[in-house]
């Protein structure tokens, strides 16, 4: 080990790494170091500062579950994991982040029916088409939705909504479509409770997601696809904190206000159309 001076302290700590371990967690924490001292280095970091640092990891790992993938969220890095991870080719729907309100075991519902068991927002009638890169319907896919009521809350963190209410499991039919019934989604904070909430207040940062609907939908022979959809006119669009928000991913929501069919106005409907990505 060399002597250690200011100059020196980076290599002498990457000099460390040559004793063993997998090659790949020795480039992994190669960069890691690298880049962390260059961040000491450039901010002429205080050792106040550091320890408020730390005391900011400590309280994020201390009380809420999830903490730590939100910050991921708010820096940026779960985007950028998910842009690397799941490059698509052209015309494929972009992939995007699930976030923390996804659940397991949402009720498969049948074509067309309602997503929700309670919400007295006027209803929004969204459909749209499975599809192949070269347009050939895809029958049987298979949609897990989810979206916050009009109350702009998740149901897995709203006990006053009943269980499963919008989340549900839909199937396309053998023309590729898809077809639920739902009601506009709206704006919600991020939770802001812990650790994160209080640093997008000290950067001044926004808290508030723009509406969107979730979609996992999975098909024999396709890459699993995990998006979200977002509502053209949101005043949020621009300024999303976890960064989701794609061009492709943003749909115009249309409302209507005379009656059609047995559709009573005001109704609104949307349509987006999956286009999947053939299996590696
Ligand atoms: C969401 O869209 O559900 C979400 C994503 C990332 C952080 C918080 C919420
Ligand atoms: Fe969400």
């Amino acid at each position: 080990m060399g002597d250690l001076t200011e100059q020196t302290a980076t290599d002498v700590v990457l000099e460390e790494l040559t004793r063993g371990g997998s090659p790949r967690m020795k480039e992994i924490m190669t960069s890691l170091i690298t880049h962390l001292h260059g961040f000491v280095r450039e901010v002429e970091l205080t050792e106040q500062e550091w320890m408020e640092g730390i005391r900011f990891l400590e309280e994020t790992g201390e009380k809420i579950p999830g903490e730590f993938i939100l910050l991921s969220d708010n820096l940026g890095v779960s985007v950028l994991l998910d842009l690397m991870n799941h490059r698509k080719p052209k015309g494929a729907t972009e992939n995007n982040m699930q976030g923390p309100f996804h659940q397991e075991g949402s009720p498969e519902r049948a074509m067309s029916s309602r997503i929700f068991e309670d919400d007295d927002a006027d209803p929004l009638f969204w459909s749209g088409q499975v599809r192949a890169p070269d347009g050939t319907p895809i029958a049987g896919a298979l949609l897990d939705i989810w979206q916050t009521a009009s109350n702009a809350n998740y149901q897995l963190v709203d006990d006053r909504q009943p269980e499963h209410n919008f989340r549900g499991k839909y199937r396309s039919g053998a023309d590729g479509r898809y077809a639920f019934e739902t009601v506009c989604p709206v704006s919600y904070p991020i939770p802001t409770v812990g650790s994160v909430g209080k640093l997008l207040k000290a950067i001044g940062r926004p808290e508030i997601r723009p509406a969107h609907v979730h979609f996992k939908v999975s098909a024999d022979g396709f890459e699993p696809l995990t998006t979200m959809i977002f509502t053209k006119g949101d005043p949020h669009l621009g300024k999303d904190p976890v960064f989701g928000v794609r061009e492709s991913l943003i749909i115009d929501v249309a409302k209507h206000d005379t009656d059609e069919g047995d559709r009573k106005a005001p109704f609104y409907t949307a349509e987006f159309d999956f286009v999947m990505e053939p299996a590696a």
